[in-house]
């Protein structure tokens, strides 16, 4: 099987790193891809976004099989268009990529399909806001309706930061839904779906804040791990049963199927589980963490996905492992990274057991140095028996690896390990088996 895989980032070579384990696999490209997908995959120089250029790449490379990563290139309809050349694609139509791209589409799914989440109000005025945060009360919870890769959303106590960040979505003409706060932990949950059925992965954790101690601006995500110890038995059913397929069947009965992955973004809050947001792709850096420990070939599972036959496949066989991945970030992430620097020791920490590095905003100079080229680099992925270990991989992977200004957090999956994440109410009480 061929396999294109579209997109720039960790995300992507994660997936291309899994796609070339998998036997069935003879041959992968990438486009654009970065510094670190093209050591391992010819890469192909394209704009991901132009529904047209990549169609034109998968027929001309007789891809079997194309895998969309970000959320700019599905909102665009590149899945659309591949799949109208007859090419089987694993990402979500235009239309069903809405779940990610409009908050405001994805609350009238879930209230027509009756998932819970955090109670909402869109605003299109100042005066809207202002009753919506009064209805809510502090802490207010404001999100720029559009996409804003992970960046559009201020939580905050102070209610004219609250205020502040509506009018500035409403001055670039904007919309702005306004929640009530959800408390608890957070988990990640990728499910897989053809359209009609779906498949769990494995749970994950992500770190959106750029400080350690969830302190300062969210970011895309900063560090994640897999499998959480401390979820109850049941969530992955739960999830499944509450949330993902009623997603599913709702955007099949809307005669806009959803095939690829629904990103369940989840609060566990003291009032039970609730959705804080869908995605219509892998999360980025969670996939990095989560893919590291899949031991089903990938490419068939994806294809199964793209092909409605996600009911065919066996169960998925996880490495018994626990996956941490850290982020490097450029300086001044998430405003306005400075590029351009030069990155050094990836072969040191590529050396060491159960480490390995994937690559985000990378890219070769002239002179043959891999250089940063976004706001997060790279990824240091550590495989360990536990947490502890795990980590003090990934964490004598980062320390072989120099960038002028980068910043990680240190704290990536401490609460985890130390054993401190609890789950209040009705989500802690629950039986079954997680993957
Ligand atoms: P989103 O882009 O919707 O995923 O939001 C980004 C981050 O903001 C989430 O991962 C949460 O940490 C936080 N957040 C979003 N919505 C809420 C909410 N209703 N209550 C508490 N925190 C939230
Ligand atoms: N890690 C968060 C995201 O991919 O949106």
């Amino acid at each position: 099987m061929k396999v294109l895989v579209i997109g720039p980032g960790g995300r992507e070579h994660a997936i291309v790193r899994s796609l070339l384990r998998d036997p069935n696999v003879t041959e992968v490209h990438a486009a654009p891809g970065n510094a670190g997908i093209a050591e391992i995959v010819p890469t192909h120089r394209i704009d991901a976004n132009d529904p047209a250029a990549v169609t034109a790449l998968a027929l001309r490379l007789e891809s079997d099989l194309v895998v969309v990563g970000p959320e700019a290139p599905l909102a665009a309809g590149v899945a659309d268009a591949v799949q109208a050349a007859g090419i089987p694609v694993f990402g979500p139509s235009r239309d069903a990529a809405q779940l990610e791209a409009s908050k405001a589409f994805a609350k009238a799914v879930m209230a027509e399909a009756q998932v819970p989440t955090a109670m909402a109000r869109v605003a299109t005025t100042v005066e809207e806001a202002a009753d919506a945060l009064d209805a809510f009360g502090a802490p207010y919870v404001v999100k720029d309706d559009g996409l804003a890769a992970g960046k559009g959303v201020v939580v905050t106590e102070d209610r004219d930061e609250a205020l502040a960040h509506a009018q500035s979505c409403f001055n670039v003409g904007g919309t702005v839904v306004i929640e009530e706060f959800l408390d608890g932990p957070e988990v990640s949950l990728f499910v897989l779906a053809d359209g009609r059925s779906v498949v769990p992965l494995a749970p994950a954790q992500d770190f959106k804040r750029i400080f350690d101690g969830d302190e300062g601006p969210n970011t895309g995500g900063m560090g994640a791990y897999s499998p959480l110890e401390w979820v109850p038995a049941n969530l992955v059913q739960d999830v499944i049963d509450r949330v993902a397929q009623p997603t599913i069947d709702e955007m099949a009965r809307r005669g806009t199927p959803f095939t690829g992955v629904l990103y369940c973004g989840l609060a566990l809050t003291s009032r039970g589980t609730r959705v804080i947001e869908f995605n219509a792709r892998f999360g980025d850096p969670e996939t990095q963490a989560v893919l590291a420990r899949l031991k089903t070939p990938l490419g068939g599972v994806l294809m199964a996905a793209a092909k409605g036959q996600l009911e065919k496949i066996d169960e998925l066989r996880w490495a018994p492992e626990t996956a941490v991945a850290v982020v490097l970030a450029s300086e001044n992430y998430p405003d306005a990274p400075r590029t351009g620097g030069r990155i050094r020791g990836l072969k040191k920490a590529r050396r060491l057991d159960g480490v390995h590095v994937l690559h985000a905003g990378t890219a070769v100079d002239d002179a043959g140095n891999t250089i940063s080229a976004g706001g997060r680099v790279l990824a240091v992925v550590g495989l360990g028996v536990d947490l502890e270990d795990a980590r003090e991989k990934a964490y004598a992977g980062m320390g072989q690896i120099s960038l002028e200004g980068g910043q990680f957090r240190k704290d990536i999956a401490a609460k985890a390990a130390r054993g401190e994440i609890t789950v209040a109410g009705p989500a802690a009480h629950a039986l079954g088996t997680n993957p």
